[in-house]
């Protein structure tokens, strides 16, 4: 199917998923966007494995020790897989889950094509938790109208005393997830609409589809790092800091001289990788000079946002695991190096990282047996 279908466990299952490669010559392999599995279940060629050729299989098996709303993609050819269907929702509930109607909604140009909003009957009174999913290559702007609602769940991780807002814009970022929670409305209110830029793609309750405006588009912005409450925690001392300068400049990109997307000055495979060691707090200066934005993921690991332009983050404690570094901002985000391993960090604009913006997180003294290049095109 495409998408692939949504993968729903519970906090303590052990998860264990086999991955069959029928006929994709390039080849795929599962990476588990946002859930910090252990490094070899990462599921990136080249990194973390071989990508799995037609005819072969690759078992991943881990714990799911936290809930939260996450999605899974092949990290083979990406850019060409994930904008062709590789990709579904994965999903980690509660054992006791704080909603009646539980729905992913992934968003991505292959989904958004097809016309028709999705109708669900939802009944007044029950406690829906929408999980929104972005698993496109740019930011999407999601609107939920109809009712007020909570923003309970940025990238899998809580909100702390997320205030109850309407009316407003969610702009996602490229790979980002958000849990919007809310309580049905009374049945005379005229159902909930869900938006994706402009486009109603989800009724809960409403009135039959032609008759549905539009979701309004022009909606204030929800800034997600002044959105919640809860004193931020106290600066970290930190053990190293790293720049990370988002350019664009010629270099040779597989083979070709073309005007790559670069990291400090370098193009992937020949970034040269950001080095931690196990238990560091890292401090990750990210300043993007280039004219489009970037959505930086580094794999395995959330970080703590402190600040965007010099503004420090004054909401809930913000832990992201893509941030969207829009054209000629700067942000300094906190790594806490507790996961360690060999790990991608790139952009997840996937065209953007196949022409260059991908680099390792390196943990001091650990090792990949794998390596780009080959069979293996991570990005
Ligand atoms: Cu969605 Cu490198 O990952
Ligand atoms: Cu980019």
């Amino acid at each position: 199917s495409v998408p692939g279908p949504e993968i729903r466990v519970t906090k303590g299952d052990v998860v264990e998923a086999v991955l069959r490669n029928t006929d994709i010559d390039e080849g795929v392999t599962l990476h588990w966007h946002g859930f910090p599995v252990p490094n070899g279940d990462d599921g990136v060629a080249g990194i973390t494995q071989d990508a799995v050729p037609p005819g072969g299989q690759f078992v991943y098996r881990f714990l799911a020790d936290r809930p939260g709303s996450f999605w899974y993609h092949t990290h083979q050819v990406s850019h060409v897989g994930v904008k062709r269907g590789l990709f579904g929702s994965f999903v980690v509930v509660d054992g006791q889950p704080d909603a009646e109607v539980d729905i992913a909604i992934p968003a991505h140009r292959l989904l958004l094509e097809d016309t028709d909003a999705a109708v669900r009957d939802v009944p007044p009174g029950a406690r829906v938790r929408l999980r929104l999913v972005n698993a496109d290559d740019n930011a999407h702007g999601f609107t939920v109208v109809g009712t007020p609602w909570r923003l309970k769940e940025i990238d899998g991780m809580p909100v702390a005393d997320p205030e109850q807002v309407s009316d407003r814009l969610l702009r996602l970022a490229a790979g980002g997830r958000y849990d919007v929670v809310f309580e049905m409305p009374a049945a005379a209110a005229g159902g909930v609409r869900v938006g994706v830029n402009g486009r109603t793609r989800l009724i809960l309750s409403g009135p039959p589809v032609e008759a549905v405006p539009t979701v309004p588009t022009a909606l204030p912005q929800l800034d997600p790092l002044a959105y919640g409450q809860a004193p931020q925690p106290p600066p970290e001392p930190f053990d190293r800091t790293h720049l990370i300068v988002l350019d664009r400049q010629v270099r040779v990109v597989n083979r070709l001289p073309q005007l790559a997307y670069t990291v400090n000055g370098r193009a992937w495979p020949d970034v040269p990788p950001l080095t931690v060691r196990q238990g560091e707090w890292v401090k990750l200066t990210v300043v993007n000079r280039d004219r489009e934005s970037h959505p930086m993921h580094p794999h395995g690991h959330h970080v703590l946002v402190l600040s965007r332009d010099g503004v420090p983050a004054s909401g809930s404690p913000l832990w992201m695991d893509s941030f969207d570094v829009l054209a000629g901002e700067t942000w300094e985000v906190a790594l806490r190096a507790d996961n360690p391993g060999v790990w991608a960090a790139h952009c997840h604009n996937l065209p953007h990282a196949v022409k260059g913006m991908m680099l390792h997180l390196l943990y001091e003294g650990v090792n990949s047996p794998y390596h780009p290049g080959g069979h293996n095109h991570p990005e």
